[in-house]
C-alpha cells in the first residue's frame, strides 16, 4: 500500500490530496480549479454516478498474477488511466506540467495536455525526452492560422494524437470566477500563444487579463463535423472527438473520420444539467459495436473502483482531471506521481478482489447498477 508522506502529512488516497489543496492553494486558484457550472449540479452528478454502479466479484480464480497494463491509440501504457486537459497547471506548482508530464511518462501513461498550459507544447515534449505518450488538447480557434500552427507545433514535438474539445465553444459560466474576476498571475503565460503576432492581433493589450479574455472568447463558432478532416490533413495525427454525449454525437465522430470519442462533459464546466459520461458510455458502446474506434471517459473518477466500472461499461481508456492538480498541490510531480501510484494499487486490488487477472477480463458482467 503506497503511503505517500508530505508536509508532515500522510497521502493514503486521492481524498488526502483533495483535503491538502483545498487547504493549502489560493483562493481564486482553487476557486478555478474546483468550480463547475452554474448550479454544479453536473459537477456533483459526475462523483454521485459511479454509486450506483455495484461490482459483481467472482472469486476462487487464480490471481497470482495481475496485469494492469494496456494501450491507446496503439502506445503501449501501464494502465488504462491518463491524464486529462486541465489549465493552468502552474497555479499549483511552479513546476507546472513539466512535473504532471514527468510523473506521467515515469508511470509509462498518457497525458493529454491543454491548450491553455502554462508551459509550451515544446517544453513538455522537452521534460519527457520527447519519449512522453503526449496528447494535444486543441481548442479550434477562429484565426486558422493559430489553429494551424499549434496542430504543427504538436506534431513537430511528437504528440501522438489531438483531442479537440468541442465542448466548449462558449465558456460554461462558473459563478465564482466572475466574483473573482479570476484571470492568469503576471508571472504566468499562456504558454502557447507566447510571442504571436497573430494572438497580440486578437488582443488590444498584453495584460495576462485580456489574454485571457480574448482566448477564452476566440473559438470558432462555425466549426461542425466536416471540419475534422482538415485538423486530420494538418496535423497528420489520429484525432480524439472530447465532449461527446450521446449516440448520435459518437456515431457522426465515428462517420468524419475520428479514431477515438471521449464521453465527458468537461468535469462539470460546461453545460450544467446534462448527463455524466458513465451514463452515457453504455449507449455509446452500444452505437459504435463492431468498429475499432476507441472510447474514453472521465468525470469524477477518485479511485481504482471508478476505473474498474468504467471498464466494465465499455470504456477503454480512463482520465482524471482534477485528482492530477490536487497531487501536483502537494508536492509536485512527486505528488503526481504518488497520486498515480495511489489509483494504480487501488485498481489492482480490485481486480484481485474481484477476480480479474487483466484489463481485458474486466467485461460488462463485472458490473451491475443498482435497481
Ligand atoms: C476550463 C477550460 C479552460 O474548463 O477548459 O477552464
Amino acid at each position: 500500500m503506497p503511503v505517500y508522506q508530505y508536509d508532515g502529512k500522510s497521502f493514503v488516497c486521492i481524498d488526502d490530496f483533495h483535503q491538502y489543496a483545498l487547504q493549502t492553494l489560493a483562493k481564486t486558484s482553487l476557486d478555478y480549479y474546483e468550480s463547475g457550472a452554474e448550479d454544479e449540479l453536473t459537477l456533483k452528478a459526475n462523483l454521485e454516478s459511479f454509486k450506483n454502479i455495484l461490482i459483481n466479484p467472482r472469486l476462487l480464480v487464480d490471481i497470482s498474477h495481475i496485469d494492469t497494463s494496456s494501450s491507446i491509440l496503439g502506445n503501449k501504457v501501464s494502465m488504462p488511466i491518463g491524464f486529462a486537459p486541465t489549465a493552468l497547471h502552474r497555479l499549483a506548482h511552479d513546476e507546472g506540467e513539466k512535473a504532471t508530464a514527468k510523473a506521467a511518462f515515469d508511470a509509462g501513461i498518457a497525458m493529454c495536455l491543454s491548450s491553455y498550459s502554462t508551459t509550451s507544447i515544446e517544453d513538455v515534449a522537452l521534460s519527457t525526452n520527447h519519449q512522453g505518450i503526449l496528447f494535444f488538447q486543441l481548442y479550434f480557434n477562429i484565426n486558422r492560422e493559430i489553429t494551424t500552427n499549434l496542430l504543427k507545433r504538436a506534431h513537430a514535438s511528437g504528440y501522438k494524437a489531438i483531442a479537440l474539445t468541442i465542448d466548449a465553444q462558449v465558456s460554461g459560466f462558473r459563478r465564482k470566477d466572475h466574483k473573482n474576476k479570476f484571470t492568469l498571475p503576471s508571472y504566468m503565460s499562456f504558454a502557447n500563444f507566447e510571442n504571436q503576432e497573430l494572438l497580440q492581433n486578437l488582443s488590444a493589450t498584453n495584460s495576462s487579463s485580456s489574454v485571457m479574455h480574448n482566448l477564452l472568447n476566440s473559438a470558432d463558432h462555425s466549426i461542425t463535423w466536416e471540419d475534422l478532416a482538415w485538423i486530420k490533413e494538418i496535423s497528420q495525427l489520429p484525432l480524439i472527438v472530447k465532449g461527446i454525449l450521446n449516440a448520435e454525437d459518437a456515431e457522426l465522430a465515428l462517420k468524419f473520420g475520428a479514431d477515438a470519442v471521449w464521453i465527458t462533459n468537461h468535469g462539470g464546466r460546461q453545460i450544467d444539467g446534462c448527463r455524466t459520461a458513465i451514463e452515457v458510455l453504455p449507449e455509446v458502446c452500444e452505437a459504435l459495436k463492431g468498429s475499432e474506434i476507441e472510447i474514453y471517459v472521465d468525470g469524477g473518477v477518485r479511485k481504482g473502483s471508478d476505473v474498474y466500472k468504467a471498464l466494465a461499461l465499455g470504456a477503454d481508456h480512463v482520465f482524471i482531471g482534477r485528482p492530477v492538480l490536487y497531487g501536483l498541490a502537494s508536492g509536485g510531480q512527486q505528488g503526481v506521481s504518488a497520486v498515480i501510484n495511489i489509483l494504480h494499487d487501488e485498481l489492482q486490488r480490485n481486480m484481485q478482489l474481484s477476480g480479474k487477472v487483466s484489463i481485458k477480463n474486466i467485461t460488462r458482467t463485472s458490473v451491475m447498477f443498482r435497481k
